[in-house]
């Protein structure tokens, strides 16, 4: 079983990777393998609207000139999917929406190519905000007929600089609870 996590930080290693790993670490724990794929300094294009995903249905954005189809194809190879984001004024960074829009877009063209894939969503926050953020990307999941386990809390760590969210001990906790939930549901699935 795999998992790909994409960090939409435009920090390589920042607070946002920092969280999204230690729920890569407790599913390798549980044996299972994970990827983690940073999108800073690839920027990645918004979906132009030009509706060729749901002519062509060849699960493909049509707008081949970035990674896109180079990001889709780890989300079809993978069981599971977690979408990992700073908080950016109280929503996603421009670059995972672009991630959501697109990769949202062949998928429901392509008749939900992510159904049943298991999806969790990691937000890093400095104040305020995290939970619109934490919304936006389960709306990619639910309407792309995906599952999502809980945590303990709502999938976010606190800080401001790289290395802050270390000191949110409840943040870093609710990455674990994620983790070894988001394996057990895997297991489940998978049985
Ligand atoms: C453009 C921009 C917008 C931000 N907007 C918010 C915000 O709305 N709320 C908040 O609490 N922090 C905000 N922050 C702070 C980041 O969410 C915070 O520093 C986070 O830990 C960054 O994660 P990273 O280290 O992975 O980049 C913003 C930072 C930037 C660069």
């Amino acid at each position: 079983m795999k998992v790909v996590a994409f960090n939409g930080s435009s920090r390589k290693g920042g607070n946002t990777a920092i969280l999204c790993n230690i729920v890569l670490e407790e599913l390798e724990k549980e044996g299972i393998e994970t990827q983690l794929v940073e999108l800073a300094k690839k920027p990645l294009q918004g979906c132009i609207a030009c509706y060729k995903c749901f002519k062509n249905k060849d699960k493909r954005c049509a707008v081949d000139k970035d990674a896109l189809n180079d990001h889709l194809q780890l989300m079809l190879e993978a069981d599971g999917i977690i979408l990992a984001s700073p908080t950016y004024f109280s929503d996603v960074s421009a670059t995972m929406k672009a991630l959501i829009e697109r990769a949202g877009m062949v998928s429901r063209a392509n008749g939900d190519l992510l159904k049943r894939k298991v999806g969790a969503a990691v937000l890093a926050v400095r104040r305020a905000g995290a939970i619109h953020a934490f919304n936006s990307i389960n709306f990619f999941f639910f309407i792309g007929q995906m599952i999502v386990p809980g945590s303990s809390y709502w999938n976010l760590g606190v800080g401001r600089d790289i290395g802050d969210v270390k000191d949110d001990k409840e943040g870093i906790e609710t990455m674990r609870t994620l983790g070894r939930n988001m394996a057990w549901l895997l297991k489940k699935l998978h049985a």
